[in-house]
């Protein structure tokens, strides 16, 4: 599909997204988010691809939600359409891994992306934040309940509260992100840890993200017991035979995601 707002490829078994509208520090206008979302379900079905890279450019990954496309909306026009809802629930659908890769801003929607994606890691340029306050809203992709997951009550308040930007060294020790690498290797870092990742049966790795996803809904025992369940249906694949076959012989294991 070609896309206007983004550039979508695949490079070995790794789909790269780059949101591009770089006049606009890639402000996530409405036509944008459905290219990310095709783009994503693109990939989804792509057979060829194992993991997902979603980036932005080297000063901004995404400066949030375009602020002239909302400017003028009201209530009515909000609430009837159902604003962001399909972008949260089309990304959180996504079965194979998802980084993102963040360089620069990835403020309100932008950071609310990168929060949707499994993990970030981030250039040490980057710089989070929901500065929603500033504009007279409130988070609305998941800023104000994914955050606070992230790093806790009070760090999420204060962001959410003061609009202050969290810089990579920041978001790092929060818990935010899972690496900090130098801006210049962070396609490089992130397109290594994608490749590892596509080397792993996409099946398990389908799975292992499923049951992690499901810590956040569930509580402890309930967790513990869909892990379980999962770990024990793992050995009804192909990929488990071959993966502790692999190991005992001494060679590398070829899945073949059954
Ligand atoms: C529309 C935006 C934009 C945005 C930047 N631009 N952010 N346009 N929506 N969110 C545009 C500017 O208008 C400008 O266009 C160009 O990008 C460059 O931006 P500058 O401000 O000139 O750059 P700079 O001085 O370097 O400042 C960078 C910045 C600042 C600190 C990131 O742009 C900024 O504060 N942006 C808004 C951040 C924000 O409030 N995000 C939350 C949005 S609300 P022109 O044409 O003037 O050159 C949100 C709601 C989430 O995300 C709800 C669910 C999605």
């Amino acid at each position: 599909m070609a896309f206007e707002t983004i550039i979508a490829e695949v490079q070995d078994h790794v789909s790269l997204i780059k949101l591009n509208r770089p006049d606009a520090l890639n402000a996530l206008n409405s036509v944008l988010l459905q290219e990310l979302c095709a783009a994503v379900e693109e990939a989804e079905a792509n057979d060829k691809v194992r993991c997902i890279v979603i980036t932005g450019s080297e000063k901004a990954f995404a400066a949030g939600a375009d602020i002239k496309e909302m400017a003028e909306m009201s209530f009515v026009d909000v609430f009837t359409g159902n604003l962001f809802a399909d972008v949260n629930d089309r990304i959180s659908a996504i079965r194979k891994p998802i980084i993102a890769a963040v360089s620069g801003y990835a403020l309100g929607g932008g950071c609310e992306i990168a929060m949707m994606c499994d993990f970030i890691i981030a250039a040490d340029t980057a710089k989070f934040g929901q500065p929603e306050i500033n504009l007279g809203v409130i988070a609305g992709m998941g800023g104000s309940q994914r955050l606070t997951r992230f790093v806790g009550k009070s760090k999420s308040m204060d962001m959410n509260l003061t609009g202050r930007f969290m810089g990579a060294e920041e978001a790092e020790r929060a818990g935010l992100v899972s690496r900090v690498v130098p801006a210049k290797k962070l396609i490089e870092e992130a397109m290594a840890a994608a490749q590892k990742i596509a080397e792993k049966s996409l099946l398990t790795a389908a799975a292992a993200k499923e049951a992690v996803n499901r810590s956040y809904e569930l509580t402890l025992s309930e967790g513990i017991l869909f892990e379980r369940r999962v770990f024990h249906s793992m050995f009804a694949t192909e990929d488990q035979k071959e993966g502790m076959a692999a190991f005992l012989e001494k060679r590398e294991a070829q899945f073949r995601d059954k």
